[in-house]
């Protein structure tokens, strides 16, 4: 594990909702206890998951623990900062949390940073972050505000933020800390198929784990199994060994409802060899080779939107779908990211648009 990298825990699921079945509140509590007793101390909420559910319980499971744990939430970008700061402290049951991070670099982002500044003032929030923004909107938050930290997805498969945000963290000196560690879910390893999520819960809305991103995927599991097995690892703690082992990441927020998957999680991470790290970038890179557009690709996409258009011209069979996204939103106004790439490409393909020996 890199020194000063964490693995903390993520209480989206928590909150009983947006996640199927809920299950037992005690075993939601137990997972955050057992997550204390192990020794995670970075705790990661909103006032969104469960509608205030995941504050509250996290609130009342760390309460005798309060000045050892870090609890970060976070400010939605058409709140009120303050307002509902306010709130999220009396559901969490404290005076202070140590970051309050605006969940979302909205329309009026440089405003609520100003106000979430005020508020660090004021004594209820220790430090502030940003969730969810392009690295320009990184970097002018960085001078409108003394931002801490910058949340955004990042496992072995969603890897945009190779491109600018972790590199432009470690050039502001922002901690980085990494969300959807795995892919919902998806890197636990149980879905020997594509699920069915009922309409409630966001993975019905997660375009990997559907159709042919759900097959490309599905292949390297099997091999991360296979190397997980050798490693005598537990899936997951594998792939959350992955992000940990990644230089520029802080913390890793992995979601977890049960003290079951507490303990899966926390069993051998933070012990992966630059090689099995190799192994694994090597499996995704065969599973993810970029796709080169045919010549009638080219020709038809002259009358497509400027956004079809760029990705069409730029399919070359070399550059990384992440790349791609990456140089689109430099030069955008509306941002772009990997899984447009793919689902577009995808859709070419069905077409016979792309190269398939590329
Ligand atoms: N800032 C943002 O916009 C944002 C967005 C998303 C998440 N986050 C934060 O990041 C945290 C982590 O992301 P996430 O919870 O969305 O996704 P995640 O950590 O990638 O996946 C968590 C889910 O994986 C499953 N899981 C966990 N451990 C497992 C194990 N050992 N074996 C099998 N399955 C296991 C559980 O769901 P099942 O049991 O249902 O499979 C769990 O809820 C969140 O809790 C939240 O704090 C922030």
């Amino acid at each position: 594990m890199n020194p000063g990298i964490q693995l903390g825990f993520g209480a989206w699921a928590l909150g009983g909702r947006g996640w199927g079945a809920p299950g037992e509140e005690r075993a939601r509590t137990a997972a955050v206890r057992r997550a204390h007793e192990r020794g995670v101390t970075f705790f990661d909420t909103a006032p969104t998951y469960g509608d205030g559910e995941s504050e509250r319980l996290l609130g009342n499971a760390l309460r005798p623990f309060r000045d050892a744990v870090t609890i970060a939430t976070k400010v939605g970008p058409h709140d009120d900062p303050r307002a509902s700061l306010e709130s999220s402290l009396s559901r969490l049951g404290t005076e202070y949390v140590d970051l309050a991070q605006l969940h979302e670099a909205g329309t009026r982002y440089e405003w609520s940073l100003e106000r979430l500044h005020a508020l660090i003032e004021q004594g209820k929030t220790r430090a502030i972050g940003l969730c969810n923004a392009t690295a320009a909107q990184i970097a002018r938050a960085a001078q409108i505000a003394p931002i801490a930290t910058y949340q955004g997805s990042y496992n072995l498969f969603d890897r945009d933020v190779e491109q600018r945000e972790l590199p432009l963290c470690r050039k502001l000196g922002l901690g980085f800390l990494a969300y959807r560690p795995l892919a919902s879910g998806l890197l636990g390893g149980k879905y020997a198929s594509a699920p069915h999520f009922a309409d409630s819960d966001h993975r019905a809305r997660i375009y990997w784990f559907k159709g042919r991103e759900f097959a490309r995927r599905s292949a390297v599991l099997d091999g991360l199994s296979h190397i997980a097995a050798q490693l005598q690892l537990p899936l997951p703690a594998l792939a959350l060994g992955w992000v940990l082992a990644q230089p520029a990441v802080g913390v890793v927020l992995a979601g977890a409802r049960s003290a079951e998957q507490v303990d899966e999680n926390l069993a051998g991470t933070g012990h992966l060899t630059p090689e099995t790290v190799a192994e694994i970038d090597a499996l995704v890179a065969a599973a993810f080779r970029p796709a080169r557009a045919t010549q009638p690709a080219r020709v038809l996409s002259a009358t497509w939107g400027p956004r079809e258009r760029f990705i069409v011209e730029s399919l070359d069979g070399t550059e990384t779908y992440e790349a791609i996204a990456a140089r689109w939103t430099d030069g955008a106004d509306v941002p772009m990211v990997a899984a447009q790439v793919k689902v577009f490409v995808d859709q070419l393909a069905d077409q016979g648009l792309v190269d398939p020996d590329a």
